[in-house]
């Protein structure tokens, strides 16, 4: 690893094999499908390793993401609502083996991705988003779902494919989503016969997170789930208590380039390396932690900067010494990043780049 220019991403292969090899056998141990999300790792090299484990295909937020991914899987959820002519656009001419399903929750989307689907000459699948709490996308009423999925149904190149919910307000610690899961499950169940008693049935019921991941099968009627940063896991997800520190794949080997003020240190891992997100968004615990030294933070940081605390540990780092910092949240530091440097056991054994960083945009001519 001396070799590498730093900051860089580095994954532990030990680490991320393991993590996948689990979500895995849980999704064969409870008969569930799993879909990944790959915003985590946008890695084309990554989403094969995960079909190879058993995925039976991969989710998406961004057209580029599913382009990106569409030369290794054939099977592609738009977990992100289709609007806007250009995006329909774009995922609707996906190449022709892939299966196409987009979730949606408004009359908007369906018209915007059914004249896409019919430009385009593709059939789609569609799931209905509904809220079950988190309050970001989804209609909050099971009628207006049951609605939307009938406008699916008229539509000739579209299919209502099933119901799509995405946990993400559950986000305590993993022994203490008891109530808000039985609500979730209460509620979803009640959508699903509602649904079935008005002759819309959902064959597919999308959810989960990686927070949620191994209490999936406690929600009742979820047949896919589509967990995304347990690949690498991170700050946030141990502190949730959905992985341990040691599963955390991902980490940026940064310098120390500055000792000159006493009690702290200074890395070259500053927002531009390790973005400026929280531990499961509360402020006050930096913005990552040292693998080497836990009791050490990124306490302050400018863009290229990163300020090390340094008043709680006997360390006493040298100009030029390099650290491994385990981030908060590890989508947002994949995103920054070209290359990602595989290491085993310490040391390097191969990298690939992160294909579907960015949006792919084409420049005007
Ligand atoms: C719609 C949707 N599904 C699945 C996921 C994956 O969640 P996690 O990263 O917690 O595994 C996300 C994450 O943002 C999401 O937005």
């Amino acid at each position: 690893m001396a070799d590498i220019e730093t900051p860089a991403l580095v994954v532990d292969l030990d680490i991320m094999e393991r993590n996948l090899a689990r979500a895995s056998s849980y999704a064969a141990r409870h008969a569930l499908s799993l879909r990944p999300h790959v915003k985590t790792h946008k890695s084309p090299w990554v989403a094969a390793q995960q079909m190879a484990l058993g995925a039976g295909g991969v989710t998406c937020a961004t057209p580029y993401e599913a382009e990106i991914m569409s030369a290794v899987c054939d099977d592609i959820l738009l977990a992100y609502p289709p609007v806007g002519a250009a995006r329909a656009a774009r995922v609707a001419t996906l190449p022709g083996h892939v299966r196409l399903t987009v979730a949606l929750d408004s009359r908007r989307a369906i018209a915007e991705i059914a004249s896409a689907a019919t430009a385009a000459g593709r059939r789609i699948g569609v799931y209905v988003e509904l809220d079950v709490g988190m309050h970001r996308v989804g209609v909050p009423g099971v009628q207006d779902g049951i609605e939307l999925a009938r406008a699916v149904g008229a539509e000739p190149l579209l299919e209502f494919a099933g119901i799509a919910f995405y946990p993400g307000h559950v986000r305590e610690s993993v022994g203490d989503q008891d109530a808000k899961l039985r609500t979730l499950s209460d509620a979803l169940a009640s959508a699903l016969r509602q649904f079935a008693d008005a002759g819309v049935s959902a064959r597919t019921v999308s959810g989960g997170s990686t927070p949620t991941l191994w209490r999936t099968h406690e929600i009742e009627g979820v047949t896919e789930f589509r967990p995304g940063t347990y690949v690498y896991n991170d700050r946030t997800t141990a502190a949730i208590g959905a992985c341990e520190m040691e599963d955390c794949a991902a980490t940026v080997l940064a310098t120390v380039v500055s000792t000159a003020v006493p009690g702290q240190a200074v890395i070259d891992a500053g927002t531009k390396a390790l973005g400026r997100e929280p531990v499961r968004g509360a402020d006050g615990e930096g913005f990552g932690q040292l693998l080497e030294h836990p009791e050490v933070i990124v306490e302050r940081m400018s863009e290229e900067h990163g300020v090390l605390d340094l008043s709680t540990s006997g360390w006493q780092p040298q100009v030029g010494d390099r650290v491994r910092v385990i981030p908060n949240h590890v989508c947002i530091v994949v995103h920054l990043n070209d290359i990602v440097y595989g290491v085993r056991k310490g040391a390097l054994e191969c990298s690939w780049p992160v294909a579907a960083r960015g949006r792919g945009q084409l420049a005007l001519a």
